[in-house]
């Protein structure tokens, strides 16, 4: 760490301006793999600081740790797990024999399914299924919900895929506006399948469907997809429409297995075996290069050098792209979830600030909201570049233009502008920008299910790669059960021990207990 220390002080005084101009900064630091490019040349880092770092992580046992990882090892003690969710991957072996049953048994069902209800033999209600609405929240929707949206020229003729989250029961009726009651599919996704939100919304949608069909005939036109199917049953579902994934599956890292199920619906079983396969290439690189050649390694690495050794707090998302306008929600939790944590396996602090908080959003809309900010506020923010490289060479001026507008919006932050107050002496300040704030830009080949699954799977190690040297475990979240209790609370009536603030807030408003 020292050395890592030694080479931030240097990098901090040099200019990233100059930096940038160095030569073989670009083949030393501009990486390809499984239809993405990684360019790491506008960072404030350098192939000797990048040497380090990957010295570091040896130090720290990321190659014995990342081994451990993919062979099944329990890399998720306080909850005495594996986090095998690779084996979801097409065509992977790297789950034991009987967890590679499993998986194989799940996808042969899932796919049948999915190729029923595509072509129309699956009638709940004497009708084909024209619209799926997919119930879940956190990783039982981010995922499905960020493909379908990435992917959404790829549908087809499947069937529409809508989404529903949220408590407010605005989210479910426009999820179920203008279908035929006869044509609609839920698809209740929930690892746990006892999560409020799921749960409650679930039952709404039961009560919305026995209204208009009668509720005899609403059994079929609801399907699950949990790690606890005996809940899923007791909650109604018929047990032959209940897909099943092992708890080996964390809820962020999901949407490979049976909570994918409205995607391989709605997209279809062949794109939604290409976006696994574009997965399965990136954990075949992550378990083979070398890691100072490895993608996702290096982009864990950047992301440390940037929260920890350079003390940027945050790391922005910009996604060049309308079909991946909800890129960064999908990472937020992934990444946030994963890596907000301050103590280790044993329960000691890290001593770590743990990982980035991560927001962003889609270019070029981003460019007419916040990247004033990033230009011209006293915080440095890394920025995350991701776009779709055959932009840059297309024949369409608006996909060239997009393209353009990222690369000028990285030279910008790395350029700044000093203007000369002789010229303009009143404006000469406010039109300046500092500039010397660094990016990574990102490729994708195409906007295709291949790419697409490399990307995610790329972000999915990085964390693991982070959470090594922060020393956390990135597969545990208890910190968001405290504020399940309390809601339980609140709903039942429970308040007394809770702040004189909450009380007196229940109080004004009313509150009904349940
Ligand atoms: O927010 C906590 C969490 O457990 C996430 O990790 C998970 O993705 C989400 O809730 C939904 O959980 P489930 O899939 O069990 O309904």
């Amino acid at each position: 760490m020292t050395e890592l220390k030694s080479h931030a002080d240097r990098l901090r005084a040099s200019r990233l301006a100059e930096l940038v101009d160095e030569p073989g900064r670009h083949d030393a630091l501009v990486f390809e793999k499984a239809g993405l490019e990684l360019d790491l040349t506008k960072q404030r880092l350098d192939a000797p600081a990048l040497a380090a770092l990957v010295q570091a992580a040896e130090a720290q046992g990321l190659g014995e740790r990342r081994d451990a990882l993919l062979s099944g090892g329990i890399v998720n003690p306080t909850e005495g797990r594996p986090a095998l969710h690779m084996a979801y991957r097409e065509g992977a072996n790297i789950a034991g024999s009987d967890q590679a049953e499993l998986v194989a048994r799940t996808q042969a069902q899932t796919r049948s399914f999915a190729e029923r209800v595509r072509s129309g033999d699956y009638r709940p209600s004497g009708e084909p299924i024209e619209r799926i609405v997919n119930i879940g929240i956190g990783g039982s929707d981010l995922g499905p919900r960020l493909v379908a949206d990435a992917l959404a020229l790829h549908a087809g003729s499947g069937p529409e895929m809508r989404f529903v989250a949220s408590l407010d029961p605005t989210d479910l009726e426009l999820a179920l506006s203008g279908a035929d009651p006869r044509r609609v599919l839920f698809v209740v996704a929930s690892k746990s399948f006892s999560t409020q939100e799921t749960l409650m919304s679930a039952e709404a949608a039961r009560d919305w469907l026995a209204g208009e069909i009668g509720s005899e005939a609403t059994g079929a036109h609801f399907i699950a997809a949990s790690a606890a199917p005996d809940k899923a049953t007791a909650f109604g579902i018929d047990k032959d429409l209940v897909f099943d994934f092992p708890d080996w599956v964390g809820g962020r890292y999901s949407v490979w297995s049976a909570v994918g199920l409205s995607l391989e619906i709605g997209l279809g079983p062949q794109a939604f075996a290409d976006f696994r396969a574009g997965a399965r290439a990136m954990d075949e690189h992550f378990a083979a290069a070398p890691l100072g050649q490895n993608l996702p390694v290096l982009k864990g690495l950047v992301d440390y050098w940037n929260r920890t050794m350079l003390g940027y707090p945050s790391r922005c998302v910009a996604a060049y792209s309308a079909r991946l306008g909800k890129l960064a929600d999908y990472f937020q939790q992934l990444e946030m979830e994963s890596l907000g944590k301050s103590v280790n396996e044993a329960g000691a602090p890290s001593g770590t600030p743990g990982g980035a908080l991560v927001w962003g959003g889609a270019g070029t809309e981003i460019q007419h909201s916040f990247f004033q900010w990033l230009h011209q506020g006293p915080d440095t923010v890394p920025v995350d570049f991701i776009g779709i490289r055959r932009h840059f060479g297309s024949d369409d001026p608006r996909e060239r233009a997009l393209a353009a507008n990222m690369a000028a919006q990285g030279a910008a932050l790395l350029a700044g502008r000093q203007v000369d107050p002789s010229s303009e002496p009143e404006l000469a300040a406010h039109k300046s920008m500092p500039g010397e704030r660094g990016s990574t830009t990102l490729l994708l080949d195409d906007m295709q299910p291949g790419p697409l699954g490399a990307l995610i799977a790329l972000h999915e190690h990085k964390v693991f790669v982070e959470s090594v040297l922060y020393d956390i475990n990135p597969f545990d979240q208890w910190g968001v059960e405290l504020g399940k209790v309390l809601t339980k609370g609140i709903l039942d009536g429970e308040v007394s021990r809770y702040d004189a603030s909450t009380q007196a807030l229940l109080k004004r408003t009313g509150f009904q207990t349940r």
